[in-house]
């Protein structure tokens, strides 16, 4: 089956009794009841498929995982509760037996710097961030610190930089550091990081795989070995995703290919457009071909669709501009989150990155003046016209 195919049958039309439900229904159980104690004995020592209690299994979740499994090319998934900790469950899954330290990208998502830093930093996990950019620094790192992982995302939030994740897949597994990628921005339609010798993938789910803004969760995917454990953690701790979201993203998925092509395609449009709005002072996106990682992108995203997102520096502008013209926006709705159908924007310095000290975010190039814009499937037309008329008053 080709991808598309796969996102609107797979997993679904099981056998449940007499009858065969067209798609996967929402199984709110918490535990199930056998025919014979022998049955039960099976399904808790895993010799055969089925749900026992909700913390291990759920019917919805499980047809979700196999889904998402499957267009990532993995060998398991495991839904969780929010994209944060599906991201905890891989760092727990990869540093379990590994050494406490870790390699990040210094370009990553506020809340994930958070974890590191604040919450995995004080319970003994050293991190050093590099720029994944810049892959003789990142060798030079591997060696130097000898990490127990290495965390990456596909696509940096927000200055949509994209690091050479096949050839530090390769570094990795040389250093038995499993690499561990975020790929939030980029979905499985576009890049597909296991296939390219990654070992554990993330999405926030809450945003492209759900993608109407009505849902919190995260998922993991993983190879065989990665997966057993990341299964074990989750089996003892439950951190999950409940029935309602996973038949939320069960049923979102059926239109990602259809969403996340028009939205690349209408992202493409709205770049073109503001690079030669007078208004812009720099425009980021990864069609770009002055791109600076224009030949990773190139091998990288071989569909020539580049995501949904974009960001850009308002000329001349500080906080108090942006708040302006932000207001001004009628369509493009003001809110944090990205990958739903309708678009958004967000300012990075006050919402994802407020809790990033100001030098450090500067620093990060993340300046008072950038805004990221999470374009959406309406005509395109509207969302420029929208633009327009926010650059003009
Ligand atoms: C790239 C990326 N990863 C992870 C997350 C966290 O996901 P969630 O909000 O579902 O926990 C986000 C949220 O914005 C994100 O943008």
């Amino acid at each position: 089956m080709k991808f598309e195919t796969k996102t609107v049958h797979w997993g679904d039309r099981k056998k449940t009794g007499g009858f065969v439900p067209v798609t996967t229904p929402i199984y709110t159980a918490s535990s199930y009841a056998y025919d014979s104690m022998d049955q039960l004995d099976r399904i808790f020592g895993r010799e055969e498929e089925g749900p026992s209690y909700a913390r291990y299994d759920n019917p919805t979740r499980s047809t979700l995982e196999e889904l998402v499994r499957e267009l990532e090319g993995g060998a398991g998934a495991l839904a969780c509760a929010s994209g944060m900790i599906a991201i905890q469950m891989a760092l727990m899954t990869a540093l379990l037996d590994r050494p406490k330290r870790v390699i990040a990208a210094s370009a990553l998502y506020g809340a994930t710097t958070n974890l590191l830093m604040n919450i995995l930093g004080p319970m003994g996990v050293e991190t050093t961030f590099v720029d994944i950019c810049d892959l003789a620094a990142f060798e030079e790192a591997l060696v130097e610190v000898k990490p127990g992982a290495v965390i990456l995302e596909t696509v940096s939030n927000p200055l949509l930089r994209v690091a050479a994740l096949d050839k530090i897949a390769t570094l990795c597994t040389t250093a038995n550091a499993p690499l561990i990628v975020d790929s939030t921005f980029a979905t499985p339609l576009l890049v597909r990081p296991l296939e390219l010798g990654a070992h554990i993938v993330v999405h926030s789910a809450t945003k492209y795989l759900a993608g109407h803004g009505d849902v919190l969760g995260g998922i993991l995917i993983a190879d065989q070995e990665d997966y057993n454990v990341a299964r074990t953690i989750s089996r003892t701790l439950g951190p999950i995703m409940g029935p309602f979201d996973a038949y939320l993203t069960l049923r979102g998925i059926k239109t990602m290919a259809l969403r996340v092509t028009c939205q690349c395609e209408n992202a493409c449009k709205v770049a073109s457009w503001l690079a030669t709005n007078p208004g812009v002072e720099r425009v980021y996106f990864p069609g770009d071909p002055r791109h600076p990682d224009a030949s990773t992108i190139a091998r990288l995203f071989p569909k020539g669709l580049y995501g949904g997102m974009i960001s850009f520096e308002l000329k001349g502008a500080g906080r108090d501009e942006v708040f302006r013209f932000m207001e001004k926006l009628n369509l493009i709705v003001r809110a944090t989150s990205l990958g739903d159908v309708h678009s958004m924007m967000l300012y990075p310095a006050m919402a994802s990155h407020r809790d990033v000290a100001p030098k450090q975010r500067h620093r990060l190039g993340i300046h008072d003046n950038l805004v990221r814009l999470s374009v959406g499937i309406e005509a395109v037309e509207d969302i420029l016209a929208d633009l327009d008329q926010a650059f003009s008053a």
